[in-house]
């Protein structure tokens, strides 16, 4: 089964293939618009915790794809809430769909999912663990920016909650396919970079000068509110960091400040007229991206 459940998953080259993939549909998208590609096939969108990118990106790409799509984004309206278990609601729904995509709360789910599953699941975010197919976008953001990567030294700084942020676990592991990378890791001590995914790079406090004006990538995240354990903890976080102009300013003028959004505090409104501001590109990366995961799971390319 074509299931795309963590970043460790794939190798250097099918990452390249999937990157050319996804600059195909993105040629599609700014001709046609849409394609027949996935005419007759369904996506089910299963996402039992907020979402608007995520779900919204996936369901637009398999309509540009021809395909048609059914959606469960209410938790409270979902068996989900009676108590039904993932395998059994993966094997209802993958006999309805031929893919689905799925969110959930609780880091594992989305491997389980795959265990179970009659067709291909599409991890979009289970709990703290992982978030694949943002990796995905990531890369390609980075990879349209600087072609160069992994031919020439490119410097990418993880900024915020590298503890529970899912999609800094899965773009991680996603660069190391990538020679001459250099990362740096900017966190709290309580939310540092867990060590599944820690190979000794350097690792920071403070968003010092020299993490600003060295780094090609800034990947900056939210402190993730959702998986502390109380509010008064949660706070403790909440402002620690803050990219405003004056900040930025002092960014390579060549470096791009990327972001998965949502945003809340951490970076300000001002800064999204800076040349760095590279956050609404990388989320509007999402439709191609997630274009070519679909139409591979279904063998459709
Ligand atoms: C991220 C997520 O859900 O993990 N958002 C997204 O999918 N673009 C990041 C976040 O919620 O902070």
């Amino acid at each position: 089964m074509n299931h795309v459940l963590t970043a460790a998953q794939f190798d250097h080259q099918e990452l390249e293939e999937i990157m050319a993939q996804a600059a195909d549909m993105e040629n599609i998208l700014n001709t046609k618009g849409f394609c027949d590609m996935a005419h007759g096939k369904i996506l089910a969108a299963l996402f039992y915790e907020p979402s608007t990118r995520t779900r919204l990106s996936f369901e637009t790409a398999m309509h540009r794809l021809g395909g048609k799509v059914i959606s469960e984004a209410n938790i409270h309206f979902s068996s989900q809430t009676k108590g039904e278990v993932i395998p059994d609601t993966i094997r209802i729904v993958g006999g309805y769909a031929d893919i689905i995509a799925m969110r959930t709360a609780h880091k594992g789910d989305a491997e389980i999912a795959g265990k179970y599953s009659p067709v291909p699941i599409l991890n979009a975010g289970d709990g703290s663990g992982e978030h694949p197919t943002q990796s995905l976008l990531d890369l390609y953001t980075i990879k349209k920016k600087f072609p160069q990567l992994g031919s020439e030294k490119l410097v990418v700084s993880f900024v915020g909650d590298l503890k529970y942020g899912r999609t800094v676990h899965s773009l991680v592991t996603i660069l190391r396919n990538f020679e001459n990378v250099e990362i740096n890791f900017v966190a709290p001590d309580a939310l540092q970079i867990p060590d599944k995914y820690y190979q000794g790079e350097r690792k920071e406090s403070e968003i010092s000068a020299d993490i600003l004006s060295s780094s090609d990538v800034i990947y900056d995240t939210r402190i993730q509110k959702e998986r502390f354990k109380s509010v008064e903890e949660y706070q403790k976080f909440e402002s620690i960091y803050v990219f405003d102009k004056e900040k930025v300013s002092q960014m390579k003028a060549e470096a791009i400040l990327m972001h998965p959004l949502p945003r809340i505090t951490e970076i300000t409104m001002e800064v999204d007229d800076l040349p760095q501001a590279f956050y609404f590109k990388q989320a509007k990366n999402g439709v191609p991206v997630r274009m070519a995961l679909i139409a591979r799971a279904l063998k459709l390319i």
